[in-house]
């Protein structure tokens, strides 16, 4: 939720255009985190300039117009979600400070106890104009300035007295040479340059600049110039052992790349994403996850396993379910995070948690991590960003490498969710004994032939194409599986409903009858997810008939089914094919045909499916 970017430099040989191109370059990247309004400001000939416009970047870049060239050294931005005060001007950040005017101020979080401070500053003739939580934390650090007159301490002084959430950062026109930020519960990354320095929600912010980074950890005061980093904890004791390190991406990694979207490049990528998360992972004939810092006897000792996450990366753990219960006979739960600490779970010494987050900031699975490891279960986080604060908090993690996903909806990640989740699985396996080695690599040996058949699926988009516009007028679409289906179908109702604004459901098939088969009619377009013919028990016969009983109520049924799989057909008003493969790796092929139909049908419809309505990629608020 929302995106910031801080610049102190600007090098030598820069324009004078610097601070404010190096802002606005950093809110493009990371517009995908909030796009409600943006803002930026600088110190120019010793005055605060703020320029803010409600609605996407365009706006803000049509409000500046030509006029980026500035006499300061710094720079702060900001792209916004809005939670406290509705999208409008007065409410984009930067927010002003103090009595003239003298500090910009821009915040991603929420302040929990900014009623109080109004007041209170109120009642010290500090003026308000906005009703947002964040002009509290303005109008604080420019009066510990007054009395401080060392902008970090008035930081320090203010992140100290704030409860919730937040990264803050500011420029006063007192330090025009510097750029402070404090961060607690919300991200915080500083760039490394030559003889500039940045500050991001996450690297994308400067990555085009620099892929040196450096972590910045929980309670922290960065202060930032073009020559300097220093960084100290809310007590003011310096902070020496902050991590650095390199972005392994670069910066075409956060262009479109020639696809129309950064959705459908993301797509597209699957099979590499898959590939890559795979890579690296076998040596010897037996699998070893480097990041997985816990002590073996630990997980042999595991008698449960909860995996906790929200939204697309709780389908991905719905997939790990099946994956770990067949192949580790670990019990294991999937829980929404948000859900997860308020049923007062039972969670021991002995429960596994594996928390699920591509961007590895959503609070509602952090706050669940913290809940877990406070029980004291041992928690690995699966996550797609590293230095974010899950995998950081957490006792392992194992990282996708999937490259920065900036579509808000999450296609590629989900992909490498499910990869690592099956690492996670097949490691698991293998350190209890459930597997003799060669059982392992056989499991892997087919998994790895996995980025293959997604290539094939990506290549026949063209029917799934052909079918999201036809359907764009569309108004309901229900999806049915079982098995690995089942989340698929969950997955797939998910990226409708986001991105297209449709009333889509997923279910498991075998409940249909139970209720839901209430809602097929004349014409209901149904898509069904087929199980191998291959697999196990009669699950699929389960499923080709659960087609015919939508079909004899009149539902259009699109099917999608392994190749070579005819059984199907009689029942099909279409059959979309993926290749053969085991079956709880089909959880890896059938998504991609959902996935392009909600981006088709949605592109279709003239939608923005990179940046749909009401949402953000990084849910940092509960
Ligand atoms: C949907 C989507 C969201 C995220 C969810 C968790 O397309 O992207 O449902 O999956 O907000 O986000 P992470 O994985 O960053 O914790």
């Amino acid at each position: 939720m929302c995106g910031i970017v801080g610049y102190a430099g600007p090098k030598a040989s820069a324009p004078s255009s610097r601070p404010v191109d190096v802002a606005l370059q950093g809110l493009a990247r990371l517009e995908y985190r909030g796009y409600d309004s943006a803002g930026i400001a600088v110190i120019d000939d010793g005055a605060v300039d703020v320029t803010k416009r409600a609605g996407k970047l365009a706006n803000l870049r049509e409000a500046l117009g030509e006029s980026t060239e500035t006499s300061g050294r710094v720079a702060i931005a900001h792209t916004r979600w809005a939670t406290h005060g509705a999208p409008t001007d007065g409410n984009a950040h930067p927010h002003v400070g103090g009595r003239d005017g003298e500090l910009a101020l821009v915040h991603n979080g929420i302040i929990e106890n900014f009623a109080a401070l109004r007041s209170e500053l109120e009642g010290q003739g500090y003026t308000f104009t906005s009703e947002t939580d964040t002009e509290a934390a303005a109008h604080l650090v420019a009066r510990e300035m007054e009395t401080t007159g060392d902008l970090t301490e008035a930081m320090r002084r203010t992140a100290a007295s704030l409860e919730g959430a937040f990264t803050l950062l500011a420029v006063h026109r007192d330090a025009p040479d510097t750029v402070v930020a404090a961060r607690r519960n919300s991200p915080l990354v500083v760039g490394l340059g030559d003889g500039e320095n940045f500050l991001g929600s996450d690297v994308a912010a400067f990555v085009d600049s620099t892929k040196e980074a450096l972590e910045v950890g929980q309670d922290q005061v960065v202060t930032v110039t073009a020559d300097a980093v220093s960084i100290i904890d809310f007590d003011g004791h310096e902070v020496t052992d902050a991590k650095r390190y390199t972005i392994e991406w670069d910066a075409a990694a956060a262009q479109k790349g020639g696809y129309p979207s950064f959705m459908a490049k993301e797509i597209h990528e699957q099979a590499a994403a898959v590939a890559d998360t795979l890579l690296g992972r076998m040596e010897n004939g037996s699998l070893h996850l480097d990041e997985m810092d816990i002590d073996p006897s630990v997980l042999r000792s595991v008698d449960k396993i909860v995996v906790i996450a929200c939204g697309t990366a709780a389908n991905a753990g719905e997939v790990a379910k099946y994956a770990i219960e067949h192949w580790c006979r670990i019990p294991t739960e999937v829980e929404l995070a948000h859900e997860f600490r308020y049923r007062d779970p039972v969670v021991t010494e002995k429960t596994l948690v594996v928390a699920i987050s591509q961007s590895g900031e959503t609070m509602d699975t952090l706050m669940a991590v913290r809940h877990a490891r406070e029980q004291g279960a041992k928690v690995v986080a699966i996550c797609n960003t590293r230095g974010s604060t899950i995998p950081r908090e957490s006792d392992a993690a194992l990282y996708l490498h999937v490259g920065p996903e900036i579509a808000v909806a999450s296609t590629k990640a989900y992909l490498g969710q499910i990869a690592a989740c099956y690492l996670l699985g097949l490691f698991l396996a293998q350190v209890r004994g459930n597997f003799y080695p060669d059982e392992i690599s056989a499991l892997m040996a087919d998994l790895e032939k996995l980025p293959e058949h997604i290539q094939t699926v990506l290549d026949d988009a063209g029917q799934i194409e052909r079918l999201a516009e036809d359907m764009k007028d569309a108004r309901s679409v229900l999806f049915l599986g079982r098995h690995v289906g089942y989340p698929t179908a969950m997955e797939g109702a998910l990226k409708l409903k986001e991105l297209a604004y449709i009333h889509a459901e997923g279910f498991a098939a075998g409940e249909l009858k139970h209720g839901p088969i209430a809602l097929v009619e004349e014409g209901q377009p149904v898509f069904v997810i087929v199980p191998s013919p291959n697999g196990r028990h009669s699950l699929h016969s389960k499923v080709v008939s659960n087609i015919q009983e939508v079909r004899a109520r009149g539902a259009r049924t699109l099917v999608i089914a392994e190749e070579g799989d005819d059984d199907v057909v009689p029942y099909a008003d279409e059959v979309i094919r993926v290749p053969a493969t085991r079956t709880l790796f089909a959880a890896l092929l059938t998504v991609i045909p959902l996935q392009i139909f909600a981006c088709e049908l949605a592109t279709a419809k003239g939608l923005d499916v990179d940046q749909p309505r009401n949402l953000a990629k990084s849910v940092t608020v509960e």
